[in-house]
């Protein structure tokens, strides 16, 4: 009996032990490329930094390509694969139709990476700093990148059409979502606060500025008429946030109080429901938005990543090798 209980034990013990190991083999790190390319980092801040001084509102494009990646099959750059006879891309979903940008600016990074250090570091990690890089340029929060991820052989425009959230989206539909992606309420408001940079076209909110949505701002409404009309314009860009659209602040927030958010999915975050209170308080507290928003980031930065011996490293971010 006691032999057994001592087996057993032993067995157990062996089992936990392989265990945390194999948790351990999948879980990122930011120091994961401090032995095989100790100068990733810098090299790719270098490319992201020249690129947003080039067009700053590339900054608000990589981290919503960031974005946009993480939520489709986790962060494994699905979303840079080109249409070929083995892929179809996600680049033409209606979330990301003539909307996702930054695409030769990751390849920029990546080329000036593989000079350095060839075939060592992903394009999921480059897209992961180049977000971070890109916050921290127009003044937003910065944070410790994990690092590790590897690249997808595969994209997937269905799962990419049904995990992307919409402007038509109600406030129980984005809490859903990004639950589903292990993001909570207040992770996905404080994420959203990242509106409070980058342009939308005219199609994503000619609905709400013409509707008879009655939480809107009239004068903001009448405003935002002029360079979107009601038929026609479809691309004709507009400012997220009215106030401050090329620093990274809290006034996303504030714009909300107001009835002035520019999508319908911006608005529900602050139309009776539940998230009014986490809205309220970004608006009045940026230091708690910018630690929440930072925090966010990484939790969206670890979802579902490639690791160990699955994906690959690709060494043109477009294709697969
Ligand atoms: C909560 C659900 C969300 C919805 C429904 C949504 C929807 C949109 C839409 C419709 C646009 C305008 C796209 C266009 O007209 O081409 C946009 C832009 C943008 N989104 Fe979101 N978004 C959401 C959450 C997020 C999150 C979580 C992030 C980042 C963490 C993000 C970052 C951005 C940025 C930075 C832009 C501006 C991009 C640019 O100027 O190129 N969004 N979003
Ligand atoms: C994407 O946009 C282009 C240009 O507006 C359009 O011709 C094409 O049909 C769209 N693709 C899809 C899959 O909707
Ligand atoms: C807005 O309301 C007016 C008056 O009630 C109505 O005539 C119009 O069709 C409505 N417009 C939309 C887009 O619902």
């Amino acid at each position: 009996m006691v032999a057994v209980a001592m087996y057993r034990a032993a067995a157990m013990v062996m089992l936990l032990a392989l265990m945390s190991f194999s948790a351990c083999q999948a879980q990122l790190s930011p120091t994961f490329y401090a032995e095989t390319c100790p100068d990733a980092l810098s090299t790719i801040r270098t490319s992201i930094r020249s690129a947003i001084a080039r067009e700053r509102r590339m900054a608000a494009s990589l981290i919503r390509l960031h974005f946009h990646d993480c939520f489709v099959q986790g962060c494994d750059t699905s979303i840079l694969l080109e249409d070929s006879p083995s892929i179809t891309s996600e680049r033409f979903v209606p979330q990301n139709n003539n909307s996702v940008r930054g695409f030769e600016v990751i390849d920029q990074a990546k080329s000036a990476v593989e000079n350095v250090c060839p075939g060592v570091v992903s394009c999921a990690d480059i897209l992961a700093v180049a977000a971070r890089d890109a916050s921290e340029y127009v003044g937003g929060p910065l944070w410790t990148v994990n690092l590790g991820r590897r690249d997808s052989t595969t994209a997937s425009p269905s799962l990419a059409t049904r995990d992307l959230p919409r402007f038509t989206d109600g406030l129980q539909r984005l809490i859903d979502l990004f639950e589903s992606k292990g993001l909570n309420e207040r992770d996905m408001v404080a994420l959203s606060g990242s509106h409070t940079i980058g342009q939308a076209r005219c199609a994503t909110f000619r609905g709400r500025i013409y509707g008879n949505d009655s939480d809107i701002d009239a004068g903001f409404a009448a405003t935002r008429r002029r360079n979107c009309p009601a038929t026609n314009g479809d691309g004709n860009l507009a400012p997220l946030d009215l106030v401050t659209p090329n620093s990274f602040d809290n006034n996303y927030f504030r714009n909300l109080l107001q009835r002035k958010g520019l999508l319908q999915s911006d608005q529900v975050l602050f139309s009776g429901g539940s998230s009014d209170s986490i809205v309220n308080e970004y608006s009045r507290n940026p230091s708690t938005f910018s630690s929440d928003f930072a925090s966010a980031m990484v939790k969206m930065g670890d979802i579902e990543p490639l690791t160990g011996s699955a994906g690959i490293i690709r060494r043109i971010c477009s294709r697969v090798n």
